[in-house]
């Protein structure tokens, strides 16, 4: 069975021969040959450039047998293409140029045009798909429309996105105005990413814990199941929202079809909480990858051991790759899983 064939199949919720494997943030600070081309460029050049951006993709690929590439890129090229540009604080962390913080900065948000503006990630896409053929799967990804609200309302990263919590109750009018222009811009962006040729999209929403779980519906769900609605392919949809694991049933009701997981509730669980109706994604600590290879070896294979009683699995961490990751930690997991077989 090939890469691709085994991740088709576990999204469709029939048995593989063993879960399919590839990890968030594969490309990245940990990998010297990412760290090469990141002294030559800056991090915008990067995701802008298809060819630089294939070869991004493609490193991960090169050293470790996953069986599917995401697309390198970033969750906010959206509020970019709308005209809220981002870029890097010198202590880590995003900054974006300017804080959303009214009504005509709302409405002057340009939501024309944006395929054409994002046409660097359709590009991209197609090179990638063209390297990689039918053996492995292609996922593209975009950030929800919370979350992506999160950076454009704080004007970058914070640690608690206060400003964005505040915003949403007591301005409903033009928090929701704010919302339909993203979902409108992230439905032609997935489906732009759909005639370049993705088999699945990962929907972010990492910053779905600054949601209580009463909101959580009208300030993030909401927008997501709107976003799957328009989809003019059914794909299968991996839902990643960080600290929420109180609230999977909710996050089913977008449509999603798979559930990903942060590394702080056991697959055990989510699959009893779910009923086994879909497939879950996740959730290795990504801490473990600073560890040594035979520790990983150990936790690896204790996922895999659960792995055989869901409905569906993908291998996969429960947040990106951390930039302190080693490779010899890596390959100590992809050698796990991929030496392994359901009984
Ligand atoms: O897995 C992949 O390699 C796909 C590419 C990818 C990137 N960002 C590349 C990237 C994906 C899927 C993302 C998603 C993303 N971007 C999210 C959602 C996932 C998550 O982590 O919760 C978020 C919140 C962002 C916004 C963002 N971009 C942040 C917070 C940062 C880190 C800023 C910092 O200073 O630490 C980025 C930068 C970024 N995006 C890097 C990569 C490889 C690191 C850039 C670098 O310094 O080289």
């Amino acid at each position: 069975m090939n890469s691709r064939d085994r991740f088709l199949k576990t999204a469709q919720l029939e048995k593989a021969d063993r879960p399919p494997v590839w990890l968030m943030r594969q490309a990245g600070r940990y990998l010297p040959e990412y760290r090469e081309l990141k002294s030559k460029y800056d991090f915008i050049t990067l995701v802008k450039t298809p060819e630089l951006a294939t070869e991004i993709t493609l490193q991960p690929l090169k050293r470790f047998p996953l069986d599917a590439a995401i697309i390198f890129s970033d969750i906010l090229v959206i509020p970019e293409a709308l005209g809220q540009p981002y870029n890097f604080r010198d202590g880590g962390g995003i900054q974006m140029e300017y804080c959303l913080s009214n009504k005509s900065q709302i409405e002057a948000l340009d939501d024309s045009a944006i395929t054409e503006k994002l046409n660097y990630v359709s590009e991209a896409l197609k090179l990638t798909k063209k390297s990689i053929g039918d053996t492995k799967a292609l996922l593209g990804f975009c950030g929800s429309p919370w979350t992506l609200a999160c950076y454009m309302i704080d004007g970058g990263s914070s640690p608690d996105f206060s400003r964005t919590a505040q915003f949403a109750q007591r301005n409903p009018k033009e928090f929701s105005l704010l919302m339909e222009k993203l979902s409108q811009s992230i439905i032609h962006y997935l489906n732009m990413q759909i005639d370049a040729g993705v088999d699945c999209v990962q929907i972010f929403d990492s910053w779905a814990s600054v949601c209580t779980e009463s909101n959580y519906y009208s300030q993030s769900l909401k927008w997501i199941q709107i976003i799957i609605n328009g989809l003019k392919k059914p794909i299968p949809v991996i839902l990643y929202a960080k600290g929420m694991n109180h609230c999977l049933n909710q996050q089913l009701k977008t449509g999603a079809k798979i559930l990903s997981l942060d590394w702080t509730i056991s697959l055990k669980d989510a699959a009893r909480e779910t009923n086994n109706q879909c497939a879950l994604q996740g959730n290795l600590d990504p801490q473990f990858l600073t560890t040594d290879p035979s520790t990983v070896k150990k936790e690896t294979e204790s996922l895999l051991k659960i792995s055989e009683s869901l409905k569906g699995h993908i291998f996969n961490l429960g947040h990106g790759m951390l930039p302190t990751a080693k490779v010899e930690c890596v390959e100590a997991l992809l050698e796990t899983v991929t030496n392994y077989r359901y009984g």
